[in-house]
């Protein structure tokens, strides 16, 4: 018989006014109570700029087995370390190359993860049993507060159960872990909305191995040269080792089979609408990630939506508007009775490479080019 230890969830949101630095928290007794509890070997889910994450001391074995268990996480993903303070690179990862100190002084905190050869203090539950490390700053007051009051590394994934889209506010995180975590820090919602970029910096070139909140361009105007991993466009058939555990799983799904359509308008929306149309003809239920253009367009066209679930991701034009909504949309469009889903593409640029790899995962590779 199995037996499933069920733990009581606190919920405790931190009143973070506006433009509050982690100073103006670290002594408060929600976020003191929450280091406690990750010193003492227990779960704490906590916002960051990107998404919440699920933490627990990342040198203690038994506690970030305890994330794995929680979120049903295969045991060959390996987690980031979240630190507060670059000197605690010392402990975590010895040999930082003179690159990734730059990109440290340059992007943190913020949403940028940097794959390191690891130090022997961290466990190789940890990392997945890599020899590397992958470590970040995170840009957000609660998560800097959270992080300097436990005063160790703190392992986090995304606070979700693996395989459904990233939390970006306290109540997804609630939806998915209630009854698994300790506490649950609610600091509203995340302001990036993606996850962060991991770059791996162990090789004379660094690799972006999952593309996120720090973008390829402004990676390039730091190193010059940046490569892309050949997975992170091409889906799971690209030959050739995964270097990044995470990229092989299935990801970010809705509950409903989904469709990216990738191109540009009139010939993008035209092309949506006829398969919501033709979808909806066959007896589906559709569901749709959409730009506020594309309501736009079906207002102007006088296109029939009232049977349709709509979410709405902002402007195609404002790839940050829509990082930060699409997660929130996803989950969303689970809560509505849709069979069919379809996704609405936007460009590659900056931010918006993470916004289409995560898109792209959440179809199952199903993509249609227009
Ligand atoms: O924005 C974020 O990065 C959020 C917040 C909470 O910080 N965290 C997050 O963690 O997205 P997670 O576990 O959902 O994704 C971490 C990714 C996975 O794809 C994992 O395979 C990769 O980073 N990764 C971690 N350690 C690695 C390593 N040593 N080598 C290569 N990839 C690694
Ligand atoms: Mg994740």
């Amino acid at each position: 018989m199995e037996i499933k230890t069920q733990k009581k969830t606190r919920l405790m949101p931190v009143a973070a006014a506006e433009g509050a630095s982690w100073e103006d928290l670290v002594n408060t007794p929600e976020i003191q109570e929450a280091a406690r509890v990750l010193r003492e070997g227990g779960l704490v889910a906590f916002p960051t700029e990107t998404v919440y994450g699920l933490g627990a001391n990342g040198l203690d074995s038994a506690a970030v087995a305890g994330i794995f268990a929680a979120k049903g996480r295969p045991a060959d993903n390996p987690l980031i370390l979240h630190i507060a303070d670059a000197e605690a690179l010392v402990q975590i990862a010895p040999e930082v190359p003179p690159l990734a100190r730059r990109l440290g002084q340059a992007f943190w905190p913020g949403p940028l993860t940097m794959v390191l050869p690891k130090g022997p203090a961290v466990p190789y539950v940890t990392t997945g049993g890599l020899d590397t490390v992958a470590v970040r700053m995170p840009a957000h007051p609660v998560a800097l507060a959270l992080l300097s009051a436990a005063g160790v590394p703190v392992a986090a994934p995304s606070a979700n159960i693996s395989g459904r889209p990233s939390p970006t506010e306290a109540a997804h995180v609630a939806a998915d872990l209630a009854g698994k975590v300790d506490i649950i820090l609610d600091g509203g919602p995340t302001s990036v909305g993606v996850e962060s970029t991991v770059l791996d910096c162990t090789g004379p070139v660094p690799v972006i191995l999952r593309p996120g909140g720090v973008s390829k361009e402004a990676l390039e105007e730091i190193l010059g040269e940046v490569k892309l991993d050949p997975h992170v466009q091409g889906g799971n058939e690209v030959e050739g080792p995964v270097r990044s555990p995470g990229m092989k799983y299935r990801h970010y799904a809705p509950k409903a089979p989904a469709v990216l359509i990738r191109g540009e308008p009139p010939e993008l929306f035209q092309q949506v609408t006829a398969l919501a149309q033709k979808l909806e003809a066959q007896g589906e239920t559709v569901g749709l990630l959409v730009s506020k253009e594309m309501l736009e367009y079906w207002r102007r066209e006088g296109v029939d939506q009232s049977r349709w679930q709509i979410a709405v991701m902002g402007s195609r034009t404002d790839a940050a508007e829509v990082a930060a909504s699409i997660y929130r949309g996803l989950r969303e469009l689970d809560g509505t009775n849709a069979t069919q889903i379809i996704l609405e593409g936007i460009s590659t640029a900056g931010v918006g490479l993470a916004v289409m790899n995560r898109l792209q995962k959440a179809a199952g590779n199903r993509v249609i080019d227009v």
